[in-house]
């Protein structure tokens, strides 16, 4: 309570382990703070307890999804959505994401800073700039299948070929 008291409302908390926004909650004050961790922690009392809290960003109804694979940006697409998650898995849609030189440099240096390799970003886009939230390094890829024409998965095992 006291880590989200210093961060501020709204808030996001997020499992430390997790796929497709599953267990994602937006805190909007410190009366839904208390029972949201309140469920948590006697749900699971193992895990349930520990979490990650992150500022809530606004974002313009998407985000984007990068993949960087070596030192390339194989693809960048929009994920739209009505609601906040924006995770294809629950029912967000993509369109093609032109790859400009500072989301590419942005992306290559995220990529970098966790030992690069085959990894997906999601960049938000905000008044400040881009900014990235996650870099996933078990990425799933049928929602940018949709939208972009590379082949994504020979992209991957031409990577391994080449020795990583
Ligand atoms: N701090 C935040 N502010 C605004 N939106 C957020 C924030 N964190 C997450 N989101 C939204 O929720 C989506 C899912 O969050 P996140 O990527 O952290 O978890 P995940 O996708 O479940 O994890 P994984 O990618 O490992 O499967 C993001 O793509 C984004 O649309
Ligand atoms: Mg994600």
């Amino acid at each position: 309570m006291e880590a989200l008291e210093n961060l501020g409302y709204p808030a996001v908390i997020k499992p430390l382990n997790g796929s497709w926004g599953r267990l994602i909650a937006k805190i909007d004050n410190a009366e839904s703070a208390r029972s949201i961790l309140e469920h948590r922690s006697y749900l699971n009392e193992e895990l349930g307890s520990v979490f990650y809290i992150q500022p809530y960003v606004e974002k313009p109804g998407r985000d984007i999804r990068v993949m960087v694979v070596g030192d390339e940006v194989i693809y960048a697409v929009y994920r739209y959505s009505s609601h906040w998650i924006t995770n294809t898995a629950r029912g967000a849609y993509t369109e093609p994401c032109p790859i400009t030189s500072e989301l590419e440099e942005l992306s290559l240096r995220a990529a970098e800073a966790v030992g690069g390799g085959i990894l997906a970003l999601d960049i938000f886009e905000t008044p400040e700039g881009l900014v990235v939230n996650e870099v996933n390094h078990t990425p799933e890829f049928h929602g940018a299948m949709k939208a972009v024409d590379v082949d994504i998965a020979q992209k991957i095992v031409d990577y391994f070929l080449r020795g990583g």
